[in-house]
């Protein structure tokens, strides 16, 4: 994913957070270890999260200190570099002249929000109805008031850009489970972050079939939450497990008669849907420029907390309905998602992986500098035969 777009500006939101939530000193002197404890829950100590971090205080203000401005970063990256490629949701829900109403399950401290806020403009002047899900009730109300005070601007404007537009973005929290949301509105645009890993959690490892029956219930949960032009975007960690589960989530929104809007540039099957040992998942790898645009405060957190970043990376798929997309490649072009950087072939050429209808697919160039970079879409002729890569099997373009 470029860095050249890659220009969230987060001063303002962390100084809103020491402001609206200050820690006592004795808690500010623990809040490498907490975030460091969070951090192990989050990710390796699964069965921890049962009791709930969001309701333990010291966890929570680990989450808004750090998880949640690095959260709102990558996603402003992302959703600013995919409009400005097209489309991550459909236009009806960012462009539309009506009022908006977006619902964002398992919102947590409303890190996605956030970074719509932050990322869309435009969209800032829309008059909005906000439904924010979560079973921590205690999260979405930190989260409604940080997102208030940063949208209303009422820090001075020198402490983010973000300030002097009149927000007209009614949030509204619901405690409720995100199997059930409860939402009284459809919506135009329905948003998951960092959601089901934690809800896939209790699924052993392994069984696909389980992962499957959970993904289409996600599906058909998420499809009643939106209206008929509305557009669907789940995003999740990095991981082999997510990667897999958004797969799966992928074929079920099909079964549905959905259909992917982005990342994937096809409908077809799905080429990296992971599942096995060493097979390939979908997922972005930010480029690293971004790390060092991040605020040097967040980044001296990370540090002091053992958790240097070296690597962002992020799985996520958008979907609508399939009567509401427009016509795809002509048959005769490939379009196709980079998935990696630029690898050096055994001939001396460059090439990058990539996701096509016609399977994974290795672009190929004579210079690296020239290659197309991670995460960027990409049309070229159909190949007029079909030759391999002997060591993947992909597909040779
Ligand atoms: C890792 S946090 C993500 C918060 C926010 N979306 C973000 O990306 O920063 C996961 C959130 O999901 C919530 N959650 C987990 N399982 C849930 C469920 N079954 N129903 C509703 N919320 C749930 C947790 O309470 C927590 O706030």
């Amino acid at each position: 994913m470029r860095g050249s777009t890659l220009k969230p500006g987060l001063d303002g939101l962390l100084q809103l957070i020491d402001r609206d939530f200050p820690l006592p000193a004795r808690h500010k002197a623990a809040l490498p270890d907490g975030i460091a404890e969070l951090s192990r829950l989050l990710t390796s100590e699964r069965s921890l999260r049962e009791g709930g971090y969001m309701s333990r205080p010291g966890l929570r203000a680990a989450y808004l200190r750090y998880f949640l401005p690095w959260n709102v970063f990558k996603l402003t990256a992302l959703f600013s570099q995919m409009e400005a490629e097209g489309a991550i949701f459909l236009n009806g829900g960012i462009a539309a002249e009506n009022s908006l109403v977006i619902a964002d399950l398992g919102s947590g401290p409303l890190t996605l929000p956030l970074a719509l806020w932050s990322a869309f403009p435009l969209m800032r002047k829309k008059p909005a109805s906000i439904y924010c899900v979560d079973k921590n009730a205690r999260a979405l109300e930190d989260g409604q008031k940080l997102f208030n005070a940063f949208a209303n601007g009422v820090y001075t404007k020198s402490v983010n850009s973000a300030a002097g537009a009149q927000p007209h973005w009614n949030i509204k929290t619901i405690k409720a489970d995100a199997a059930q949301p409860k939402l009284r509105q459809k919506a135009a645009l329905v948003t998951a972050f960092n959601l089901y890993n934690e809800m896939i959690a209790g699924i052993p490892q392994g069984d696909t079939e389980a992962l499957r029956t959970f993904a289409r219930k996600t599906a058909r949960t998420l499809a009643n939450c939106a209206d008929k032009n509305g557009s669907i975007f789940v995003g999740e960690p990095g991981t082999p497990a997510c990667g897999q589960f958004l797969s799966l989530l992928r074929g079920a929104f099909l079964e549905l008669g959905w259909q992917p809007i982005c990342p994937c540039p096809h409908n077809g099957i799905c080429p990296m849907p992971g599942g096995r040992k060493g097979a390939k998942w979908c997922h972005f790898v930010f480029d690293n420029r971004l790390i060092d645009a991040a605020p040097a405060a967040l980044r001296a957190l990370s540090k002091n907390a053992g958790l240097t970043k070296t690597r962002l990376t992020m799985s996520f798929v958008s979907f609508c309905r399939a009567e509401n997309t427009a016509v795809k490649a002509a048959h005769n072009r490939l379009k196709m998602r980079v998935l990696s950087a630029p690898v050096r072939l055994p001939d001396g050429n460059t090439g990058v992986y990539a996701c096509s209808s016609l399977g994974l697919a290795l672009i190929r160039g004579k210079h690296p500098d020239t290659a197309p970079e991670f995460g960027a879409l990409v049309e070229r002729a159909v190949p007029s035969r079909h030759e391999y890569d002997k060591k993947t099997g992909a597909l040779l373009v």
